[in-house]
């Protein structure tokens, strides 16, 4: 049972996808449209439409489309009743509340109770006797009460059993207890608790939610760090330790660090919007998280070999998502959290004056070249030199490049005229490189290879474009979607997916319903309705008149025409084809 159309169309009315779309991304005027950095993929240029007049928003970078709902649903990670009461409340209109307790929603936010009741439960035993030792653990690690409640940090105690008996009295099955993967089935098919005699950090999402632990050992035991894995209501590789403080500060930069105490420390010690990945190496879905929340990242990985190697891995990542860099190495091999300890009352002076004299991730990089290449050999000066020029070469900005390079010409003694002129000739090759690539991706697009939504396509391009202008037209005149509907039928359609599209539409049409995105929304998958985005934005600047419409139903029914003819061909000759193909075989040999 869908939401009563009457409610989403209120909702629509009153969720403006300028306004939505506006709170996650800064966005231009361009003519009709608005235009701005696309938050589902990395880049620098904007590829990403938002089309106020008929409610879609569609990114020419990453094929990635939809309506508002859908938009929320990418963005916030939910499913499509989820979104809609977001919106919903967004906008304060109540839920229809039939439909407001349904499957997945429903589920996830029981998981989103009992991780809640953990979090609670874990942080009173902290409190209480049984959780003496967790809480001179992290005394002894130098935080205050005040911070250890700001976390919401917490103590599983060292039975088996602790939690899922609390969760237990709370009215939790044992089967939601594994779900939410705070415990796993025992061999005698009970549910134990996963962690015990730890430390715990909840991890907490944008939204306040509890959504997943991490659980340290007291000691030096192994291994060092438990953490939940996925679950219906926690995707590691898009979270981020402590975003949901950070992203409060509206601060422009943000602080990478490794680990969980990394990043507490630096809070505690007036530096709230450090942050962390979740035990796994960076993802891009992360770096684009911090670039929805950041211009600048300051990169403050553990001095150690491992920390290096992340550090280099991450650079081009936080770039990519169009994000600075900068690298902060924290000096003596210490770790951030022990360098501010080390300093006592004057952590925070000591890492603010760090954190203002870091370089960016060029100088770092450029320092790394020097350690492999010692200059006073004059071939490894040469390399040094080259690997400089390169990353010279990667720098949008003339003044920046001219800065470096003249710095490189006194270190060196070569004229900086020709650091340029090398740099500038490695840009230009690899400027030619991405138009080759891009068009090849152009190439490959147009064939329909990339189009896993209808793969029909790459072997009926024409018919395919008159399908997409038709149903695109038919999206946005109403009058022409009435002259469509009656002029032809779903069989008339060469393509799978044009066709079901179609058929959406007509009935739609039928039931009186008026014709958008939204309301084709909740028939369609995702990839889906980025694939109808995709055709209204790419005729959004096209106008449509009933000839135009006439002609496209010409266009079909004369390649619907000779597809006929192909497959009474392809039926009536099987023979011969396979005698003709043997006889190739047999020449090549
Ligand atoms: N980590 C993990 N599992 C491990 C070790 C580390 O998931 N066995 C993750 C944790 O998120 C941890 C981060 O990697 O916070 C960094 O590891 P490390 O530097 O060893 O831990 P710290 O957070 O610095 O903790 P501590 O200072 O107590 O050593
Ligand atoms: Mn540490």
């Amino acid at each position: 049972m869908p939401l009563p159309d009457s409610f989403l169309q209120e909702l629509k009315l009153r969720s403006d996808i300028a306004d939505v779309v506006s709170s996650y991304v800064t966005l231009r005027r361009s003519g009709r449209n608005l235009v701005g950095l696309c938050p589902f993929h990395g880049e620098k240029t904007p590829s990403f439409n938002v089309y106020p007049d008929n409610g879609s928003f569609y990114c020419f970078g990453c094929h990635v489309g939809g309506d508002v709902i859908s938009f929320v649903r990418k963005i916030e990670k939910l499913d499509y009743l989820e979104a809609v009461r977001f919106l919903a409340d967004r906008a304060g209109l109540q839920m229809p509340e039939s439909r407001a307790d349904d499957g997945m929603a429903a589920q996830r936010r029981r998981m989103l109770e009992l991780n809640r009741e953990t979090a609670r439960y874990y942080h009173a035993v902290l409190n209480s006797d049984v959780g003496r030792e967790g809480m001179e653990y992290l005394r002894g690690r130098a935080l205050t009460l005040k911070t250890i409640r700001h976390f919401g940090l917490g103590f599983a105690p060292p039975g088996r059993f602790a939690l899922v008996n609390h969760l237990r009295d709370k009215g939790f099955t044992e089967e939601e207890a594994i779900r939410a993967n705070v415990a796993f089935r025992g061999r005698n098919g009970g549910a134990v608790d996963r962690f015990f005699n730890r430390v715990m950090f909840p991890i907490i999402d944008l939204r306040g939610n509890v959504i997943a632990f991490g659980g340290r050992v007291l000691g030096d035991g192994k291994p060092k760090y438990l953490n939940t894995s996925d679950t219906l209501v926690f995707h590691k590789s898009g979270s981020l330790f402590a975003l949901n403080f950070a992203k409060n500060e509206q601060a422009d930069r943000l602080i990478l660090a490794e680990g969980y105490m990394d990043v507490i420390s630096l809070h505690q010690a007036g530096f709230p919007t450090a942050v962390a990945t979740l035990g796994t190496s960076l993802t891009d879905e992360q770096a684009r998280l911090m670039a929805r929340y950041a211009k600048e990242v300051v990169l403050c990985y553990d001095a150690d070999e491992a920390g290096q190697n992340a550090t280099a891995r991450a650079i081009p990542m936080l770039r990519a998502a169009g994000l600075l860099v900068k690298v902060l190495a924290v000096p003596n091999g210490k770790d951030p959290d022990e360098f501010i300890r080390s300093y006592g009352d004057q952590g925070y002076a000591r890492f603010k004056s760090l954190l203002d004299s870091t370089g960016n991730d060029v100088e770092y990089r450029l320092q790394k070249l020097r350690q492999a290449h010692p200059l006073d050999e004059p071939a490894e000066r040469v390399a040094f030199l080259t690997g400089a020029a390169e990353l010279i070469a990667g720098l949008q900005n003339r003044i920046e490049q001219e800065v470096y390079a003249g710095r490189l010409a006194e270190e060196t003694g070569v004229d900086r005229s020709a650091i340029l002129r090398q740099a500038d000739s490695i840009a230009r090759k690899r400027r030619g490189e991405e138009k080759k690539k891009e068009f090849r991706e152009f190439q490959r697009d147009a064939v329909g290879l990339r189009d896993r939504v209808n793969p029909d396509k790459s072997s009926n391009l024409r018919a395919a474009a008159a399908e997409e202008a038709l149903l695109s037209a038919m999206l946005r005149y109403p009058e022409l979607a009435q002259l469509a509907a009656g002029l032809l039928s779903p069989d008339d359609f060469v393509t799978a997916f044009n066709r079901r599209v179609f058929q959406t539409l007509t009935q739609k049409l039928a039931a009186g319903t008026e014709l958008s995105l939204s309301a084709v929304s909740a028939d369609l998958s995702e990839d889906e309705l980025s694939s109808v985005a995709r055709m209204m934005a790419r005729y959004h600047d096209v106008p449509a008149s009933e000839r135009d419409v006439k002609e496209y139903i010409q266009v079909l029914k004369s390649e619907q025409a000779a597809l006929r003819v192909r497959q009474t061909a392809a039926e009536s000759q099987p023979q011969e084809l396979l005698s003709y193909l043997e006889s190739l075989r047999n020449q090549k040999k």
